[in-house]
């Protein structure tokens, strides 16, 4: 049984006062719920007030970006060994803005996947295809393309430490929330891609989150399908209420 895995993309959004002032209003609104894991993924500024402000909670940390080597002359980078240091224990890699924004290949996400797993981080790997793709009929090609190149020769081990993220671009900010049966189908084949790679036993235990406009109107029926095992949430999570009502949404 996997357990349901939400996390809150901030993006380049709060303060480090604001973010605090999140997690104050977030902690109360999440109480109760159990059987979920939550991890929140401020910007690198706010990691280590918000990494002190959970400290002894059950919510998690996780960052959005890292560098795959350990150290060295790479002006503005972070390594996971510094994530690690603030108390991360999540770092979201490949997402559909680095891939576009700042040009992120199958092969670098791949290389920040292995390294964040030799630090100790969980890497949540996006993958997802654009509009322009999606009506071309691609979709299936271009997932495949990216879980293969982003997950490679992580073993068994790395893959079972490893939650992956179908986020279709199109979804994203948008409002336009894949349907459940879109999502679900791209989910199985995610699965399918796994059992490929490593087998039944890693396929069925890997979570696959999903992202792309989730919000506490659409959670609970897409977090309801048999390969949606949670999400992946940018705008709703900038709100407490919103975002604990999606958590709420993957209750089973
Ligand atoms: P959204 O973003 O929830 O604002 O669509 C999701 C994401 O980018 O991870």
């Amino acid at each position: 049984m996997r357990k349901p895995i939400v996390a809150g993309n901030w993006k380049m959004n709060k303060t480090v006062a604001e973010a605090r002032a999140l997690v104050a209003e977030l902690q109360p609104a999440l109480a109760g719920v159990s059987g979920v894991e939550v991890v929140l993924c401020p910007p690198f500024t706010a990691l280590a007030a918000v990494g002190a402000a959970l400290h002894g909670t059950d919510l998690g940390l996780g960052a959005q970006n890292m560098h795959a080597e350990k150290s060295g002359a790479y002006t503005g980078e972070i390594s996971a060994g510094m994530l690690r240091e603030l108390g991360c224990s999540y770092v979201i890699l490949g997402h559909s803005e680095r891939r576009t924004l700042f040009h992120e290949t199958d092969e670098l996400v791949n290389k920040k996947a292995k390294a964040a797993l030799a630090a100790g981080l969980r890497p949540i790997v996006c993958v997802g295809e654009t509009l322009a793709e999606r009506e071309a009929g691609q979709t299936e090609a271009v997932v495949t393309a990216q879980v293969g190149g982003s997950l490679a020769h992580l073993g068994a081990e790395g893959l079972l430490r490893t939650v992956v993220a179908y986020e279709p671009v199109w979804a994203i900010g948008t409002g336009r929330t894949a349907t459940t049966a879109q999502a679900q189908a791209v989910h199985a084949l995610i699965r399918r891609l796994l059992l490929n790679m490593a087998g039944g036993s890693v396929a069925e235990a890997v979570r696959i989150q999903y992202g792309g406009s989730m919000k506490p109107g659409n959670a609970r029926e897409l977090m309801s399908q048999p390969d949606i095992d949670g999400g992946l949430i940018g705008g709703a999570s900038l709100e407490a209420g919103s975002f604990a009502g999606i958590v709420r949404g993957a209750v089973k």
